[in-house]
């Protein structure tokens, strides 16, 4: 066995190795290649020369082509029904407009929740920019060439006579090496212009540059205006929204999500999320300020919000209603966000004067009462400084604050519960978070002289 696949060995757990040998077989038996494809090798091969690069198996890809490199139509998909057969406690999910098929483990105790996806070796064409591919079966050759960059485009040989050969037909090991991020034709970004995003985003893990002329590709892409015709023809590319959504989760989930923000609107890259996207410096403070709230009042949330999907929510409120919802839209956010932006617009043109003139304590806890906490780092972050002061003193300090009385002091003290019950808490817990009763006997004496018991 030679480097390369004692690597892969080394670093797969033992199931993963065994059947990762067992689909070789299988495909050899089928006079069918087998390679691993995808990030892991171009990971395996980092970790080569860098060893503290840590390697993360999320998902692994598979490609298979014919023996001497013919082209085996729909060999991922057969491939993926055999071994589904011969591990029976996997999902399968077959996309045959792809030719590509996923095994999936969910919480499995030997694979834990784990994606193979086989693919056949294929070639593509985009039809126009943006627009999900067509594709045909192929050799592995043209099905590494539709790839985006010399640094993804490896395969590691799974099957005999050549398993564990690397193939690296368009310099991606020197690349890696040379630290370069490089387009392995002009058209790439045309193509698909959320490459623009991998490509920063790559340039930053691997602690690489842009090779010249990709910049210059990736630039003119950028200023081509295709961006336009990806808004405007929305149900006609309906993947490049999805893999677009995919890049900006990354982004955003990534401990150097700040410098590819920054970096994606310096090069005007934005403007694939909608043309009059901009980050200014106070936009930027303010996903800052979300980064640090979050963290601040961790142990106030009730579930659990992804930091991404509340920076990207405030980069839509950047834009007016209308535009910021249709995107929202676009991206196939949750209905949590889109519900959460809804009320964003909402409440930033009807109740934040209101807000801002509040001055009672219980005024401002039945504006903010309603909300859940990630809207109200959102509103937060958003806001002037007193505002944001009312907002971080609500969460902290008066959403905790109980009543003096309840319904069972109610009863104690004579009361039959009745709809004034709930007039009279009410009015108890105002002047309690007004701070007008002293202790429970001053709530008391409140109650008995206001309100008569039945
Ligand atoms: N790919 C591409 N263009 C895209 C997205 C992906 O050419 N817009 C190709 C790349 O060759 C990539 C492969 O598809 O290696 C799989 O994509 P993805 O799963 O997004 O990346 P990974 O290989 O898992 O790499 P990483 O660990 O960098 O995310």
């Amino acid at each position: 066995m030679n480097g390369l696949l004692l690597d892969l060995r080394d670093r797969l757990k033992p199931p993963l190795w065994e059947f990762i040998n067992r689909a070789a077989k299988q495909a050899e038996e089928r006079r069918w290649n087998l390679y691993l494809v995808g990030g892991i090798v171009r990971d395996l091969l980092v970790h080569q020369f860098d060893d503290r690069c840590p390697i993360l198996f999320t998902d692994i890809d598979l490609v298979v082509d014919g023996f001497e490199g013919t082209a085996v139509t729909n060999g991922g998909i057969e491939l993926a029904k055999i071994l589904k057969q011969l591990y029976p406690n996997t999902r399968v999910e077959i996309h045959p407009k792809f030719q590509t098929a996923d095994l999936i483990w969910k919480h499995d105790p030997e694979f834990d929740s784990l994606s193979i996806d086989f693919a056949t070796a294929r070639t593509e064409y985009y039809p126009y920019p943006g627009a999900s591919p067509v594709v045909r079966a192929s050799s592995i050759r043209q099905d590494l060439y539709r790839r985006d960059f010399t640094v993804n485009a490896f395969a590691l040989q799974l099957t005999q006579p050549d398993r564990g050969k690397l193939l690296d037909f368009f310099g991606g090991r020197e690349d890696l090496k040379n630290r370069l991020i490089r387009v392995l034709h002009p058209q790439s970004f045309f193509d698909d212009p959320t490459r623009i995003y991998r490509a920063v985003r790559y340039t930053l893990r691997l602690k690489s540059e842009l090779e010249a002329q990709t910049r210059s590709y990736l630039n003119a892409a950028i200023d081509s205006g295709i961006h336009r015709q990806i808004q405007t023809e929305q149900t006609k590319v309906p993947g490049v929204q999805t893999r677009l959504k995919k890049e900006i989760k990354y982004m955003l989930e990534a401990p150097y999500w700040q410098t590819e923000l920054k970096q994606l609107a310096n090069l005007g890259a934005l403007k694939f999320i909608h043309p009059q996207l901009t980050l200014d410096n106070r936009l930027f403070r303010q996903m800052q300020a979300i980064d640090r709230g979050l963290r601040r009042f961790h142990s106030f949330l009730k579930v659990r919000i992804d930091r991404w999907v509340i920076l990207l929510e405030l980069l839509l409120t950047r834009l007016d209603a209308e535009d910021g919802l249709q995107v929202a839209a676009n991206l196939q956010l949750s209905e949590d966000s889109l519900d959460r932006l809804h009320k964003f617009y909402r409440f930033r043109e009807h109740t934040l004067e209101r807000l801002s003139q509040s001055q009672r304590t219980s005024e401002i806890v039945s504006v903010l009462q309603p909300h859940d906490l990630p809207f109200l780092i959102l509103i937060a972050v958003c806001s002037s400084r007193s505002i944001r002061r009312k907002i971080w003193q609500y969460i902290t300090q008066w959403s905790q604050i109980k009543p003096m009385l309840n319904g069972e002091d109610l009863k104690r003290m004579g009361y039959r519960p009745s709809p004034q019950f709930k007039e009279i808490l009410e009015e108890v817990k105002i002047r309690t978070l007004d701070g007008e009763f002293g202790d429970r006997t001053q709530a008391e004496t409140f109650v008995l002289k206001n309100y008569s018991p039945q």
